[in-house]
C-alpha cells in the first residue's frame, strides 16, 4: 500500500459518517436569526423575537468548531442566516473560515440588499461563491413576497457579485402555486442574460405562519416543462450524488442555467451530506429534526477538544434517515428557515 493510500485510509476512518453510511460534508453555519426582508414563507411580518446576542455564537465559538468540522472531513462551509450580512463584519469571519486547511469550498447565502457595496470585499477576503434568494423577478410581487420594495438593488447585488467574480452565482427561488409560477420562464430568460444558475425549490412546510399546504407545492419536473417549452434544455452530468439540484443547461449554448430542488416530489435524502449550526449553538442534524443538540454550551463550559469531537460523532449517529413530509404523521419543526438556514 502506498503512503497515499494509507492517508486517504487514515482520512476516511476519522470522517464523520452518521448510522446509515453517509459521509458528512457539508457544514452549514447560521450566523444569525435576524433578516431585513420578511419572506412571508420564513419569517413573519410582525415582531420576532430575536435570540439574546449572549445567546449567538461568537465568530470564535463559530471558528472553532468549523475548524473541528473540518478536522473530521467537512470540507464545505456555507455561511447563511438569517442575512448574514447584518452581523458586523462578515468579512472578517470569512477571512478566517477561508484559512481552514482542508476545506474545498466556501459559500455564502444571502437576500443580495447589501451586496452591492460588499462583493468585492467578501472576495477579496476568501469566499469563492455566493447564492441569492430571490423567489420573482417582478417588483410588486417582491415586495409582497418579502414585505420590501427593493427588487431593483437585489438585482444590483447580484450584478455585483457576477462583476466580483464570486462564481458560479446562483439565485434560489422558492416556488408557490398562485403566487409566483407563472415567473419560472422569466427567471430562465433571468439566467441565460446573466450566466447565473436559477434553482427553482418546491415549498417546504418550514414556515412560520404554517400556511404550507401541499397545494401550493408545484412539482420540479412541472416548471422544467414549462421552460423546456420556451427554452429546450439538456442535462448536465452530475458527478455529486450530495447535490441538492438537478441541473440542466440551455441546448442553444446559452450560457446560465436552471435547476430544480425537488425536496418533496423528489426526495434526496439518500445521499444526504449536510449538517447545520444554529446561530445559537445548536447542532441540527436534518432541516426537518425536532431535537437539536446543544454543542455551545459543551463549547462554553470549556469542554476539551477531544470530549467535543466524541459529542460530535455521537450527534451524526443520531442524524435521520430522511425526511417525512409526505407521511401522515409528519410533524413541522418548531424553528423556522430564518433560525435554521437554507
Ligand atoms: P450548492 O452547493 O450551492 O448547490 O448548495 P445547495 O445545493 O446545498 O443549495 P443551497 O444551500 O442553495 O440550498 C438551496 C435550498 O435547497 C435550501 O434553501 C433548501 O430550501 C433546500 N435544501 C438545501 N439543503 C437541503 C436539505 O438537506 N434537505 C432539504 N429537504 N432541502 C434542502
Ligand atoms: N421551503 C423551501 N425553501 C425555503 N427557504 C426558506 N424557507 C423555505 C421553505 N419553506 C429557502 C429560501 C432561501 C433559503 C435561506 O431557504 O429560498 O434561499
Ligand atoms: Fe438531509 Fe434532512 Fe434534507 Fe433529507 S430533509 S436531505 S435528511 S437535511
Amino acid at each position: 500500500m502506498t503512503f497515499k493510500d494509507q492517508m486517504d485510509r487514515q482520512m476516511d476512518r476519522m470522517m464523520l459518517r452518521d448510522s446509515y453510511g453517509r459521509p458528512i460534508r457539508d457544514l452549514r453555519i447560521s450566523i444569525t436569526d435576524r433578516c431585513n426582508f420578511r419572506c412571508f414563507y420564513c419569517m413573519p411580518a410582525e415582531a420576532m423575537e430575536w435570540q439574546p446576542k449572549s445567546e449567538i455564537l461568537s465568530y470564535e465559538e463559530i471558528l472553532a468548531l468549523s475548524e473541528l468540522f473540518v478536522s473530521l472531513g467537512v470540507d464545505k462551509l456555507r455561511v447563511t442566516g438569517g442575512e448574514p450580512m447584518l452581523r458586523r463584519d462578515l468579512e472578517s469571519l470569512i477571512e478566517r473560515l477561508a484559512r481552514l486547511p482542508g476545506l474545498c469550498d466556501l459559500a455564502l447565502t444571502t437576500n443580495a440588499h447589501f451586496l452591492r457595496n460588499r462583493a468585492k470585499a467578501l472576495k477579496d477576503a476568501g469566499l469563492r461563491r455566493i447564492t441569492v434568494s430571490l423567489d420573482s423577478l417582478d417588483p410588486e410581487r417582491f415586495a409582497l413576497l418579502t414585505g420590501r420594495n427593493e427588487l431593483a438593488q437585489v438585482l444590483d447585488g447580484i450584478d455585483a457579485a457576477i462583476e466580483a467574480g464570486l462564481k458560479p452565482v446562483k439565485v434560489n427561488s422558492v416556488v408557490i402555486r398562485g403566487v409566483n409560477d407563472d415567473q419560472a420562464v422569466a427567471f430562465a430568460a433571468y439566467a441565460r442574460e446573466r450566466g447565473v444558475s436559477v434553482r427553482f425549490i418546491e415549498f417546504m412546510p418550514l414556515d412560520n405562519g404554517k400556511v404550507w399546504r401541499r397545494e401550493m407545492v408545484v412539482p420540479g419536473e412541472e416548471l422544467r416543462a414549462r421552460i423546456n417549452d420556451v427554452y429546450a434544455l439538456e442535462r448536465v452530468k452530475q458527478d455529486n450524488p450530495s447535490e441538492t439540484a438537478r441541473r440542466w443547461r440551455f441546448a442553444d449554448g446559452a450560457p446560465g442555467e436552471v435547476g430544480f430542488i425537488n425536496p418533496v416530489t423528489q426526495p434526496f435524502c439518500g445521499h444526504c451530506s449536510r449538517i447545520r449550526l444554529t446561530a445559537d449553538g445548536m447542532i441540527r442534524t436534518c432541516l426537518f429534526s425536532t431535537v437539536e443538540h446543544n454543542i455551545k454550551k459543551l463549547l462554553r463550559q470549556g469542554a476539551d477538544r477531544e470530549r467535543i469531537v466524541e459529542f460530535i460523532r455521537a450527534t451524526v449517529d443520531k442524524k435521520e434517515e430522511r425526511h417525512h413530509i409526505n407521511d401522515p404523521e409528519f410533524v413541522q419543526p418548531l424553528r423556522t428557515m430564518s433560525c435554521i438556514g437554507g
